[in-house]
């Protein structure tokens, strides 16, 4: 079944069904199998350890599969080396947070690359529309790592409609009516949390157990972490003491977790989301 959008014809790919970056969880199995399944991964550059790692895991891509990097624009000190090995390797999709996005956008475009966008509201989704973003990532209320405080039904389709951009939806997504729901009111589906608990993930067996512990009503949202809001898990709040690691030992997690109940391979959730799409669309009056 042909599931196609803006944003697979910008990827030439199969479904409209993103593998979110994540700070530590992403890794290489995971991108690999996103991709084989008809979806896209992205991972942080900042997930290698230096710009050499970056460089090793671009060189060793295997042609033609797709995937993307996240490139953190504020605060990050590899800013300059990451992007410009990013250029080298032409990557064929960049997606920007945090931070003025048109220098990125400008040299991506120069070798052919598309530029998504991160933005929780208008003011920076015009801001990168008129920098030349291809697409943005709306990151709704109750999204995984720094999220907005806007609700998903809202912000997508505003952001559609004020920019006249591609809009992929962050934020909630576990399952496949919620996929459909996505594509109802943006373009494309981007699925962070609920790829944490994937075999391939890098998140460790305790953070993926608390996942499928966890509960909505167990997600904090606090800028003491990061110093920017973000979404974390209670109990991985509570435990922290003065040696815990952001991210490592305090688990990022959204709200999505309600609809997370096992951990299994990133290509079977694939799958099954695109079943539960079909279901979905069937059950609808
Ligand atoms: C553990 C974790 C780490 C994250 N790290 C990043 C990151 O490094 N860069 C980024 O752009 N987004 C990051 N995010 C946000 C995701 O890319 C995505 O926007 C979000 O997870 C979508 O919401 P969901 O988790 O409710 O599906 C992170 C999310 C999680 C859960």
């Amino acid at each position: 079944m042909a599931m196609e959008t803006a944003i697979t014809r910008m990827l030439g790919i199969k479904y409209p069904i993103v593998v979110a970056p994540m700070f530590l969880v992403s890794n290489r199995p995971l991108l690999e199998a996103a991709a084989r399944a008809g979806a896209v991964g992205l991972i942080p550059t900042l997930n290698f350890r230096s710009n050499e790692e970056y460089r090793s895991f671009l060189q060793g891509w295997p042609e033609g599969l797709a995937f993307g990097v996240n490139i953190i624009l504020k605060d990050n000190p590899r800013l300059e080396e990451d992007l410009a090995a990013t250029v080298e390797h032409r990557v064929p999709l960049v997606v920007s947070s945090l931070g003025n996005p048109a220098p990125l956008i400008e040299a991506v475009h120069a070798y052919g690359g598309k530029v998504w966008c991160d933005v929780v509201g208008l003011r920076h989704a015009v801001k990168a529309a008129a920098a030349g973003a291809d697409a943005l990532v709306a990151v709704a209320s109750g999204a995984g790592g720094h999220a907005g405080t806007l609700s998903p039904f809202v912000l997508a389709p505003w952001l559609r409609e004020e920019t006249g951009l591609p809009v992929l939806l962050a934020g909630g997504l576990s399952n496949g009516s919620q996929l459909l729901a996505a594509l109802a009111l943006g373009d494309g589906a981007y699925f962070g949390t609920r790829f944490v608990a994937t075999r391939e993930s890098a998140a460790s067996d305790e953070y993926k157990k608390a996942l499928l512990q966890a509960g909505p009503e167990d997600i904090v949202y606090t800028p003491q972490v990061s110093g920017v809001p973000a979404n974390f898990i209670k109990s991985s709040l509570e435990r922290r003491n003065e040696n815990s690691k952001a991210w490592k030992d305090v688990w990022s997690a959204g709200h999505g977790v309600a609809l997370i109940n096992d951990i299994p391979a990133a290509g079977e959730l694939i799958a099954r989301l695109l079943q539960e799409y079909r279901q979905a669309k069937e059950r609808l009056p």
